[in-house]
């Protein structure tokens, strides 16, 4: 079908969503800086290019879809938190947002600690080098193997998350002759503002153990009493994909109260304390999303101030941004196939890959935005839905965006901010292929991920 013949689809006043789409933008080839990775632009013909390699060269060199991420922009967001959180804290990426070997070493070489929270994260850091004392090893239902190989290989924190695993832990440590240093995670009973999936420091679901009714205490009571322990400190992740600070802040009141408790009741001061990840990142333009300097900025004064009251010594702060790394730093690079117009209500644009690639905005309503790539274009904006090609009516990649009315099946489209819990969250859903990773930089693409084939499909299914 030829571009011009291409029905436009629905007059979009009709049939306007809520939101932040409730109004086209002035111009659909602008990319929105916040939303894309930081070395994207457009060349001169109009094609968008990222770490100074056009997507058209991309697709044809690794196919579609990829997800493409932008190297420098990784180490650069790597970097700031790093230097925002100084020499007096640490920060670990989290290992869960997207984690490959390539990272591992990024991570590394920029000075960053890492959280796994399995064995098979683990062993992806071990086996890129990171140094074992520089990981951090979570998770609420940690398996014995899991724990031997943690403590064996030397990490240099486990975050207990239960009081059976207090036990389980002590007791592993110790048979293999080890004193391992542990954190203990707690929930403080904050409800953060995010999709209730992916709020964690509310009372009501499986992590850490709560600080309500004393069980914090006890557990730091039984903690301190076991010889292949050494409690460290005091572990709090309120959420994932926050904006407002004000969780933080009740966060770090409560565990620097729970410190001040261990210090009035064992004449102990733990060392440390850990506030987690989970910063919010701009997926449209709707998001203000906060620096890293100002995230250290709030975290650091707010601790500082409650052990003041407290009369404590401020204890080592860490943080764990996952998100707010890699998300940023990515995009799926996908081309049009069947597009669907429908009368008064939208038009269907299916791509090449779809909720197996991306299952956020099924999984949690997720918002995202969507750029035409291949080309610029001055048709009028046509309200559009980007969906999969699976076999569910919810393979919805962009729920509600405004792409160019004359776009045509081989164009090729991109979705940012897919760096994060995208490629690390995909399934074979269908039998539908993983896509590669391809990291850009300085004029060069490199895959880092490679693509998932047949064979790799075949070779599970033994029977
Ligand atoms: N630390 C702990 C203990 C965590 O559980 C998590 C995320 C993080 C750090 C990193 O959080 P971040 O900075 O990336 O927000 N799949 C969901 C997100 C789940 C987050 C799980 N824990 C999503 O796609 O939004």
């Amino acid at each position: 079908m030829s571009r011009s013949a291409h029905p436009a689809g629905p007059r979009h006043a009709d049939v306007l969503p809520e939101g932040h789409y409730s109004a086209p933008p002035a111009d659909l080839n602008t990319l929105d800086r916040k939303v894309w990775a930081q070395t994207v632009g457009r060349n001169e013909d109009g094609v968008v290019t990222v770490g100074g390699v056009d997507v058209k060269a991309l697709a044809e060199e690794h196919g579609t879809p990829a997800y493409i991420v932008d190297e420098a922009d990784f180490r650069a967001r790597a970097r700031a938190w790093r230097t925002a959180f100084g020499h007096d804290a640490d920060v670990f990426y989290a290992g869960k947002a997207f984690l490959s070997r390539a990272v591992v070493r990024w991570l590394h070489d920029e000075g960053l600690n890492l959280d796994v929270c399995s064995g098979g994260e683990l062993a992806t850091a071990l086996s890129a080098g990171m140094p074992a004392d520089r990981i951090a090893f979570h998770g609420n239902n940690k398996s014995e193997q899991e724990i031997t190989r943690a403590v064996e290989s030397g990490v240099g924190r486990i975050v207990l998350d239960s009081f059976q695993e207090i036990v389980r832990v002590a007791h592993i440590a110790q048979s293999l002759g080890k004193r391992q240093r542990v954190q203990i995670r707690i929930t403080v009973g904050v409800e953060a503002h995010t999709h209730e999936f992916i709020a964690t420091a509310h009372e009501d679901q499986k992590f850490g153990i709560p600080l309500a009714g004393g069980q914090a205490a006890e557990a730091v009571r039984r903690a301190l009493k076991l010889d292949g322990l050494e409690l460290i400190g005091i572990h709090s992740h309120i959420g994932s994909q926050i904006f407002d600070m004000s969780g933080f802040e009740v966060a770090a009141h409560r565990v620097v109260g729970l410190l001040k408790d261990i210090r009035d009741e064992h004449g102990v001061e733990l060392p440390e304390i850990d506030l987690g990840g989970g910063l919010g990142i701009a997926y449209t333009s709707a998001d203000d999303p906060r620096e890293p300097h100002e995230i250290a900025k709030a975290l650091t004064e707010i601790v500082s101030r409650e052990c003041e009251a407290a009369r404590l010594r401020t204890p080592r702060i860490s943080v764990e941004p996952g998100r707010a790394i890699v998300g940023p730093t990515a995009f799926t690079l996908y081309e049009v196939g069947t597009i669907k117009p429908l009368d008064g209500l939208r038009t269907y644009v299916s791509v090449d890959g779809g909720m197996s690639d991306n299952i956020r905005t099924a999984l949690y309503d997720a918002e995202y935005s969507v750029a035409l790539v291949s080309r610029t274009s001055d048709a009028e904006p046509m309200l559009a839905r980007v969906v999969g090609k699976h076999c569910e009516s919810g393979d919805i990649v962009v729920k509600d965006a405004f792409l160019p009315a004359d776009l045509a099946p081989g164009d090729l489209i991109a979705v940012p901010a897919t760096g994060a819990y995208c490629r690390s969250m995909a399934s074979n859903y269908n039998h539908v292929l993983r896509p590669p990773v391809v990291a850009v930089h300085d004029g060069e693409s490199r895959v880092i991920v490679r693509r998932e084939t047949e064979e790799d499909l075949l070779r599970l299914d033994v029977g």
